[in-house]
């Protein structure tokens, strides 16, 4: 969908006030006279200056001067606010050549106001969603003088043990894709680039241990890990980041083959590589570089355009060049490349067309009105239902009185989630105020014990919580991971409720009293143990600055669930990595099959499919249709089907698009995700909903990377989620 067209569904969506928006421009291409001024200035800067340009720096709210007339920078990230900003900028300026820096930052959901983690964006499955995220994050951002975010993140994973899950788009590449492309859009219209990490494979990572090794096949790591990275860069992205892990034996910072031989030559990307944190100097633990300065070799030659936080480019990189070790010329390309992508950004444009850092006016565009209703907005769109037994929730006629239960109902940083930015705890409005004021007027008494902290390491405080739910008559449990488990180097073996909570909702589920459980997580749990012990379970992925808000008008009903998995919730910790997109095996699972793919003490489905999630109300999804049975290899398969609000409430369904290659020279997945659609629905009412998929899009790369669509028949499974047995096929002919 072209940028214009999300932007109308944002503005309808959340009526928000309009702006004017250009069309996306998309990939960026080389422009004749931007590259001959790149070359005019790189043919003036000496080799210091040159390496200056080659170093992302700052990481402080004060910024070092010195740094900055010393020309040792190219990127300063993470500077405080507006004023600094402001006063860096005037100071790059001044000094020769008048080399503007690039401000960036880790906005990874927001800056002050603070949207769900990306998996909870992701959970919309939603593209004006993902739109308004990133434009609302990226206003706040550019308002204070950032340029660049450092994200999003792309890094599919199967892997709940990761704790990054939690920062990008979940376990299949399609949405993904869509997650990418809608993410850069956004952050491009609310005036910030994107820089798309980690490249590549991180998400892979051996027993989801973090910066663990990644080992992938050629056509694995081209079907499903690169998409997304591409998608990225089609949607205009100028900066990559590369990974920390290595990728069959070598380290992203290193590896020519991903950072050379794709991300350059197959894909013509012509901007910035920066490394991760300190990776560069990594390569030294890693094993490939003999000390610092070889590491540095290494990385440069390996298409390391900058470097982030080791220091290490500024202290070898003009020794490694005089010494004959980095020749000039590669040195030239990579601060073209740092110079092309600031001009292209503006950076260059005279001052009376430059955006203008105003340190008075910048505090205004924070936390503004609007960018909370879009964070709340986004909030609701992104939890998801995944169980409610007698359809207890929503609580249109409320109990006289609740207990709400768990430390994270008023911990305003499990609300915010990792990566905080300048979230403000006071300005997050906390489930428990907000279910106490808004059950008020109903009458409804709300009750409040912690039981425990966030992470639940003590059972003292259980005696007092169960006393509490004994005297209501609905018990609402907030528990979950907190914010501090979730995201970088946040690895976990068990993926239960953490500590003593499954002992605490236990106890509390003995008391006989119906639960509501509303769980704040950073990944999939298994919750074998935890859904016989519930009535209704509301899932969501650090809910964000306006999460309480968000999460009682689910509650109460003023807005309907619709947030579907962006990955399956396993039933155990042994099943995963697991993923909707299974191959078949030589003895696909039968029940009472003892001799075909299974574990013998569990099934081998997840307990929640991807994609899934329940409504208020009920849908139909009728049988699939496609416009023509056969397609040949460059038309598109036209699929449509009618869905249904067969129940009393108005809701929003999912309506997904999944395709098996039935018969290929490649074992296929079961089924891939190619489409998806969220459509409005009164009660009653039906609407016939049209996907289309390009034949292009049905193919994958064999062995050595080479890409094709194979002639053949192809069944298309539409439905509310992965686990659909709603078909039809057709034929694609050459
Ligand atoms: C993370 C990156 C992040 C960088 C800067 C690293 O540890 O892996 O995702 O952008 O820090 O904060």
């Amino acid at each position: 969908m072209p940028l214009r067209h999300h932007l109308a569904a944002v503005f309808l969506l959340a009526a928000f006030p309009a702006v004017s928006l250009a069309e996306s421009p998309g990939r960026a291409v080389a422009d004749p006279a931007i590259e001959a001024r790149v070359a005019d200035l790189v043919g003036r800067m000496s080799l210091e200056e040159k390496v200056g340009q080659m170093v992302l720096g700052g990481w402080s709210p004060e910024f070092d001067e010195k740094e900055i007339v010393d020309g040792a920078l190219g990127i300063l990230s993470n500077t405080g606010e507006a004023g600094s900003v402001a006063k860096a900028d005037a100071r790059a300026r001044s000094v020769r050549h008048s080399i503007p820096l690039l401000f960036s930052r880790d906005l990874i959901h927001g800056y002050r106001t603070l949207f769900p983690m990306p998996l909870g964006i992701a959970a919309t499955f939603d593209e004006a969603a993902m739109v308004t995220a990133a434009l609302f994050t990226a206003r706040e951002g550019s308002a204070q003088g950032l340029d660049l975010n450092l994200g999003p993140m792309l890094d599919l994973s199967r892997d709940a043990r990761w704790g990054r899950v939690v920062e990008g788009p979940g376990e299949d590449p399609f949405l993904a894709r869509r997650f990418a492309a809608t993410t850069v859009e956004g952050l491009r219209a609310g005036g910030m680039a994107a820089t798309l990490k980690h490249f590549v494979g991180y998400g892979a990572a051996e027993s989801g241990r973090d910066y663990n090794a990644v080992d992938l096949s050629e056509s694995r790591l081209r079907d499903l890990y690169l998409p997304p990275f591409k998608a990225g860069i089609e949607a205009g992205a100028q900066v990559v980041m590369a990974a920390f892990n290595t990728l069959n034996g070598v380290p992203g910072t290193a590896n020519r083959h991903t950072l050379i031989d794709i991300l350059r030559k197959d894909w013509g990307f012509d901007g910035i590589v920066m490394s991760d944190w300190d990776a560069v100097r990594e390569l030294v633990a890693h094993g490939v570089a003999a000390d610092e300065r070889e590491a540095v070799e290494k990385a440069v030659m390996a298409g390391v355009d900058m470097d982030m936080a080791s220091g290490l480019y500024g202290e070898h990189l003009a020794s490694l060049v005089r010494d004959g070790r980095v020749p000039m010329a590669r040195v030239d390309e990579a601060v073209a490349r740092v110079l092309r992508v600031k001009m292209r950004l503006g950076l260059f444009d005279p001052p009376e067309k430059r955006r203008r850092i105003d340190p008075a006016m910048a505090p205004q565009a924070l936390a503004r009105p609007e960018t909370r209703e879009a964070a709340r907005d986004v909030a609701r769109r992104g939890v998801v239902l995944l169980e409610n037994e007698g359809a207890i929730l929503p609580l249109v006629r409320p109990p006289k009185r609740v207990a709400v239960i768990g430390a994270m109902a008023a911990d305003a940083g499990d609300h915010m989630g990792a990566w905080g930015a300048l979230g403000r705890r006071e300005e997050v409005p906390l489930l428990l105020d907000e279910l106490r004021s808004r059950l008020a007027p109903h009458g409804t008494k709300v009750t409040f014990a912690a039981g425990c902290d966030d992470a639940c390491r003590s059972t003292e405080g259980f005696d007092a919580a169960v006393k509490t739910a004994k005297s209501a008559d609905l018990i609402i449990a907030v528990l979950g991971e907190p914010w501090w488990m979730t995201a970088e180097s946040t690895s976990r073996t068990r993926l239960g409720l953490p500590n003593h909570q499954q002992e605490l909702l236990d106890r509390l589920a003995a008391t006989g009293k119906p639960i509501v459980l509303v769980v704040f997580a950073g990944r999939p749990m298994v919750l074998r143990d935890v859904v016989p012990k519930t009535r209704a379970i509301l899932w969501t992925y650090s809910p964000g600055t306006m999460g309480g808000a968000a999460l009682t008008d689910l509650i109460l009903g003023e807005a309907t669930p619709s947030g579907r998995l962006p990955m399956s919730m396993p039933r155990a910790v042994g099943q995963v990595p697991i993923s909707y997109d299974r191959l078949p095996t030589g003895r696909p699972w039968k029940p009472g099959d003892e001799l075909a793919t299974r574990y013998v003490d569990e099934e081998i489905t997840p307990l929640f499919p991807f994609g899934f999630g329940l409504s208020y109300t009920r849908f139909t999804v009728g049988p699939p249709e496609v416009a023509r049975d056969v397609v040949g290899l460059g038309e598109t398969v036209t699929v449509s089907t009618m869905v249904t609000n067969t129940g009393t409430r108005k809701g929003r369904e999912s309506v997904q698009l999944y395709v098996h290659d039935v018969l290929a020279s490649r074992s296929r997945p079961r089924r891939e995700l190619k489409g998806f659609a969220m459509v409005d629905l009164a009660p009653g009412e039906s609407r016939r909903v049209t996907l289309e998929v390009p034949v292009a899009e049905l193919g994958f790369h064999d062995d050595r990377g080479h890409y094709r669509v194979e002639p053949g028949r192809f069944e298309v499974f539409v439905g509310p989620h992965s686990d659909t047995e709603n078909k039809v096929s057709f034929t694609v002919v050459e």
